[in-house]
């Protein structure tokens, strides 16, 4: 049986389909069978980050409305053959999309994967709900902003009143500059506000915008460490933290905060 966990925010534009595709790439790197479902319907772009756009033939929609199988509609991935993409397609306005459809698709891909990964819309409204109707687990993401913590504690409210069994936060784009300055609200204190399981830290970094899966191969990409203990934390339920602050110490590390801050 695969565990189902959708990646929610609240808040748009915090990286939900960055944590997925990432999370997807690095325990598909660990042998699990993974399958990364799109749920942001009409807005959907994992396929773009994970570079399968050129390569979408049938979607979740296209299920939907019988023209194909659910395996036809699945992607797999060139360099991660266990990692396979279920791209939710254009909305079409005539199409009403049952949450009943979408668990019996999720029901039928249990026996075939490890984890199934849902991308959740930005908001709380129909399409949200429908996302994290469909789960059992959740991993709520949020940037280290005010804002973003607020949104990430009402999703969190309403997802205790849905079957999820187990609720994990992760903080994207920190700051290790920042955060080491106590400039910017720090893991501890948002962990103390969200109240649930940590589940990573993903610091700041322009590397997220290499789209191939070739990426997780350069270990020198510091992002690749935080989301190998991310996939490691959610694979064993350790709570493992990634350090952003570490390149921040020393005679070294002061002139690289010098130097972030006056670019
Ligand atoms: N750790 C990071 N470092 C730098 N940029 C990042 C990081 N995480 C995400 N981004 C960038 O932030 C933007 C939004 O990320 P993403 O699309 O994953 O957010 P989202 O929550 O899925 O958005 P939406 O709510 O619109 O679905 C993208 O341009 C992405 O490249
Ligand atoms: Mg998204």
């Amino acid at each position: 049986m695969a565990r189902t966990i959708v990646v929610t925010s609240g808040k748009g534009g915090v990286g939900k389909t960055t944590v997925t595709a990432n999370l997807g790439m690095h325990l598909a790197s660990k042998n699990y069978r993974v399958c990364m479902i799109d749920m942001d319907i009409g807005l959907n772009n994992l396929d773009v980050v994970m570079n399968m756009e050129n390569r979408v033939i049938y979607t979740m929609l296209d299920i939907l409305e019988n023209k194909c199988r659910i395996k036809e509609a699945l992607i797999q991935d060139d360099y991660y053959p266990l990692l396979y993409l279920l791209s939710s397609g254009e909305l079409n306005q005539n199409l009403s999309i049952q949450t009943s459809q979408i668990k019996g698709i999720i029901q039928s891909l249990q026996e075939s994967f490890d984890f199934i990964l849902i991308d959740c819309p930005a908001g709380i409204d129909a399409g949200f709900k429908r996302a994290i109707s469909c789960a059992d687990e959740a991993i709520v993401v949020t940037t280290p902003h005010l804002s973003s913590i607020r949104d990430a504690d009402k999703v969190i409210t309403i997802l205790s009143c849905y079957n999820i069994y187990q609720k994990r936060f992760v903080i994207n784009r920190a700051r290790g500059d920042l955060m080491k300055d106590k400039l910017m609200i720090d893991v501890y204190d948002i962990g103390r506000t969200l109240n649930i399981d940590f589940g990573g830290v993903i610091p700041e970094d322009d590397n997220v915008l290499i789209t191939s899966s070739e990426k997780i191969k350069n270990h020198k990409i510091t992002m690749n460490r935080a989301f190998d203990i991310l996939a490691n934390n959610i694979i064993t339920g350790e709570k493992k933290l990634f350090d952003c602050t570490y390149k921040y110490r020393g005679f070294i590390g002061n002139i690289k905060k010098f130097l972030k801050r006056t670019i």
